[in-house]
């Protein structure tokens, strides 16, 4: 994901003095390793349940059926604690999520990552270790109780480190990351599938290698500035400050994080705040846009790629090697969107997104419905290349579109009374459909057989509506105008905009 928040950091609008130092740039790659664990975690769990080894071993009612030769194509891989294995992590994310929003205010975002990465190598032992189901489970507990500690904190360690120049970017990096461990999860699965029996263990003991490098590495790095000040270490703060610009002079920044942490202090109840009709426009996007991006049916391909291709007929490598070209696809496409997002804008991006999906999914929609029946064939080796290729077209038109932007956009609406709490239901929106898709695609699958992919169309289209009519542009808005320059300006959210108003209960001072 690539979320980018900041809770009580600098306002966008003033250049303040400092470099781009390298120390920045060390904080932010090491922080980014929670990205790239999370991102390891979504690739890592499709490649395993396609080994037959694991599957005998954990799963043997899914191996039997996979063997049979007459099994329906598209229930071979149909078994809730299956899709239990890969879903609960998320359910473990929502809920730790709302905890880690609380302990990256009170403990800091530094301590928060130290412990997502305790628990991700808690997760990475108990999972390659696993000798019942029971313990593969609850290691998936623990890599979910990583991935929402580590989702918390790093986009707000990312976004408070970062100077306003490259911020932006530095917000669709934490996706970049993110794509990057799925790929290198989807390479691990490729090599170690021929190892037998044990290539699955190696592969979820790998997750804790990102882990390690997380846990000494925060050793290293040091608390933002806005997380000390917030925190009432001013000192410290301003010390830290210095380092990280590269300058002595820091007035500027240090009164403007002064100020946003006196305004956010006065809103003694943001969620109460959240829950005012002033709040739902940012509040509804923000929700809005995680459900559709889930609804695209990314996942399905993220989670279960090798799977998905075994379905239309690839062997096991073949199969596993799709899966790295669409890895591949997944991590170029975003860094178009590094370059893009600022000039075209959002709303193009996520225009042309819904576009390239639609016709994408479609597509696949249609050869699955005419070429595979659901017993006896296999697509021909022709349609099943076209098959993976369309997969391509729609990770790429996901990759620069929805993909970053479901992340960025619920990131910069908010105003900053509400920003934290806004995006905490922005990421427990994120995994809680995360979790719907993942646990109910195979069993999607199963019945509705090809038409699922319309099902995914069907969305697509209803989020190109919701898009063209109810999301405004924020390009080149900065973060603190958007109540004046977007949404008063609405056709639809200024009628939310009375001028009660945003302020109503934070005395400016
Ligand atoms: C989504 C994930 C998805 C990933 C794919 C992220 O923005 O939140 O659910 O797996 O993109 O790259």
């Amino acid at each position: 994901m690539a979320p980018a928040v900041e809770v009580c950091g600098s306002r966008e609008t003033p250049e303040f003095e400092g470099k781009i130092t390298v120390y920045v740039i060390v904080c932010a790659i090491i922080a980014a390793f929670g990205g790239l664990m999370f991102g390891y975690d979504i690739g890592i769990s499709g490649g395993v349940t396609s080994m037959d080894d694991f599957l005998e071993k954990f799963f043997p009612a899914v191996y039997r059926k996979k063997r049979h030769a007459l099994q329906n194509n598209y229930c071979k891989y149909n078994n809730q604690s299956l899709q239990l294995f890969t879903s609960c992590l998320y359910l473990a994310a929502l809920t730790a999520s709302f905890v880690a929003s609380k302990v990256c205010s009170k403990a800091g975002r530094k301590h928060t990552m130290q412990i997502a990465s305790i628990f991700f190598l808690t997760g990475a032992i108990l999972t390659s270790g696993g000798v019942n189901l029971e313990m593969l489970i609850f290691g998936r507990i623990f890599l979910g109780f990583g991935v929402g500690f580590a989702n918390q904190a790093v986009p707000l360690f990312l976004s408070e480190m970062a100077p306003s120049s490259i911020r932006g970017a530095l917000n669709i990096c934490f996706q970049l990351f993110i794509t990057i461990g799925i790929l290198i999860a989807n390479l691990i699965n490729y090599f170690t599938s021929n190892i037998h029996p044990y290539g699955w263990r190696i592969s979820l003991a790998i997750a804790g290698l990102p882990a390690l490098m997380l846990c000494l590495g925060s050793i290293l790095i040091c608390e933002t500035p806005t997380s000390l000040i917030e925190r009432n270490k001013v000192e410290k703060g301003i010390k830290v400050l210095r380092k990280i610009r590269g300058v002595e002079n820091v007035d500027d920044e240090f009164d403007s994080i002064l100020h946003a942490c006196e305004m956010a202090r006065q809103v003694k109840d943001p969620f109460r705040k959240l829950m005012k009709p002033v709040s739902r426009p940012p509040l509804v996007i923000a929700i809005c846009l995680q459900i559709f991006q889930q609804f695209t049916g990314i996942n399905a391909i993220m989670f279960y790629a090798p799977v998905l291709f075994q379905t239309v007929g690839f062997g096991n490598q073949a199969a596993l090697l799709s899966s790295v070209i669409t890895g591949l696809v997944n991590v170029f496409s975003t860094v178009v969107s590094v370059y893009l997002v600022d000039t075209v804008g959002r709303r193009f991006l996520l225009l042309e997104g819904c576009v390239q999906m639609f016709i994408s999914q479609f597509i696949i929609g249609i050869i699955l419905l005419k070429e595979l029946k659901p017993v006896g064939n296999d697509l021909s080796k022709g349609e099943a290349s076209f098959v993976v290729i369309m997969v391509c077209v729609f990770v790429m038109g996901f990759a620069w579109s929805w993909g970053p932007l479901g992340w960025l956009i619920p990131s910069e609406t908010f105003p900053l009374e509400t920003r934290s709490a806004g995006f905490a239901f922005a990421v427990s929106s994120n995994m809680l459909f995360t979790f719907v898709v993942a646990q109910a695609f195979l069993s999607m699958l199963c019945r509705m057989q090809a038409s699922i992919f319309f099902f995914f169309a069907g969305w697509i289209i209803i989020m190109a509506v919701f898009t063209w009519f109810l999301l405004p542009e924020t390009k080149g808005v900065p973060v603190d105008s958007m109540v004046d320059k977007v949404w008063k300006q609405h056709w639809f959210w200024s009628s939310f905009m009375a001028d009660d108003d945003l302020r109503t209960d934070v005395k400016v001072v």
